[in-house]
């Protein structure tokens, strides 16, 4: 059996990925920059404030705001997110995610959070899951983002595990990058996600005996 089992959240526990993306596209929007879909994808994963850098670079208006009014754009962008999370009830859980943690409790097998959402805790209280994990990882505690591997060995050091020992669950491909880069095994939920060590289509594909299969046939 692995040590444990490491998520993500936006986007593997619950679908926060697009709630996010129509927040910033509202703020850029206001600052004249386009983004769609497709840019999203390279935000995920990626802090509040490096994510506005990187929408502000993909707009041309890299250094085009002061550190002070890059924080309010954050902060703008912070409010109309928490706002759409009160949409978010217990039927918000992506599918298949419920019964896993619960079979997880039930094969003892300790889980993590690893996720660099600052409203990490609130969503987790919001889907009614947060007795289901058993260490959090703190994003406020965190300096870098994914794709460095911090917030997984943030986890893994709460849960006193190895990460060579555990299963690491992402969306992202920064999150892939993350878990692969402190030997961990990675699995990737959706498509074009390269490196994953498995990688499924939704989270309704995984279940344990799948993640149980794959971690006899690769470790
Ligand atoms: C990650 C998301 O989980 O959290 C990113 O994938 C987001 O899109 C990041 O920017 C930070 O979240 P928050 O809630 O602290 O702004
Ligand atoms: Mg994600």
């Amino acid at each position: 059996k692995p040590q444990a089992i490491i998520f993500d959240l936006d986007g593997v526990i619950t679908d926060t990925a697009h709630l996010h993306f129509l927040a910033w596209r509202q703020v850029a929007d206001e600052i004249g920059i386009v983004i769609d879909e497709v840019f999203n994808d390279s935000l995920k994963g990626i802090s509040r404030g490096e994510s506005l850098q990187r929408i502000l670079h993909h707009g041309g208006k890299a250094g085009a705001f002061s550190p002070e009014a890059c924080a309010q754009l954050a902060e703008r962008k912070n409010r109309l997110y928490v706002h759409s999370l009160r949409q978010l009830t217990v039927n918000s859980v992506l599918p298949g995610i419920r019964e896993l943690l619960m079979t997880l409790r039930e094969e003892r097998i300790p889980v993590g959070l690893a996720s660099v959402s600052r409203n990490a805790p609130a969503i987790l209280q919001a889907l009614n899951l947060s007795s289901c994990f058993d260490f959090c990882a703190d994003a406020a505690l965190i300096t870098r983002s994914k794709p460095d591997p911090e917030i997984f060995l943030a986890a893994c050091a709460g849960l006193g595990v190895d990460p060579q020992q555990c299963i690491g669950i992402e969306d992202a491909q920064a999150g892939i990058d993350a878990i692969n880069a402190c030997g961990m095994l990675s699995v990737g939920i959706g498509k074009g996600l390269n490196g994953a060590d498995l990688l499924l289509p939704a989270t309704e594909f995984l279940t344990w005996p799948c993640l149980s299969a794959f971690w006899q046939h690769d470790k």
